[in-house]
């Protein structure tokens, strides 16, 4: 018996997607993806509260998540820098962004700031060249970028979480 649960509003998120698929297995993305959403990333807690919602054994919902790069698998920080790292921001400038997260920041990729704020994605085209280069942050996409406006969203960042305490 799984303790995590899903809010109110994604519960109702699942029960209006899960029409649109006719078996389960097709609806494992999405369900993974919501609680992702929720949590920021997909315990072994939760996979079994997935497996059970849709009638799969655990090990099912845990071959679907490790397969997905997408999927976080242990908790990463507040905000989640995803960097696209391919031709077009590459050429546009995504390594000097690389490198000032690491100089402001102190992370490589796949690494997340010892004050948990922020974690750090290398990451794939992710279908927003002409806005190269180009980073998401919590999968809102920033494009277009340089290191002083990414200099900007940093510092908006960390003003936000200390205004939250
Ligand atoms: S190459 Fe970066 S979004 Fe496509």
């Amino acid at each position: 018996m799984s303790k995590f649960k899903y809010t109110p509003e994604n519960e109702a998120k699942f029960q209006e997607q899960i029409k649109k698929y006719p078996n389960s297995d097709s609806m494992m993305l999405p369900a993974l993806w919501l609680v992702q959403e929720q949590e920021g990333w997909v315990s072994p807690d939760a996979m079994v509260f997935v497996a059970d919602k849709l009638n799969k054994a655990p090990i099912e919902v845990y071959e679907f998540a490790t397969f997905y790069t997408m999927f976080n698998l242990k908790p990463i920080g507040t905000y989640h820098i995803e960097l696209c790292k391919t031709l077009s921001c590459m050429v546009m400038g995504s390594r000097d962004l690389k490198k000032f997260i690491k100089d402001t920041i102190g992370i490589e990729p796949g690494q997340t700031s010892e004050d948990g704020l922020f974690h750090f994605s290398e990451v794939e085209c992710m279908g927003a060249c002409g806005g190269a280069p180009m980073f998401a942050l919590n999968g809102e996409y920033h494009e277009n970028q340089s290191v002083e406006s990414l200099e900007k969203v940093i510092k908006e960042c960390r003003d936000a979480s200390k205004s939250s305490k």
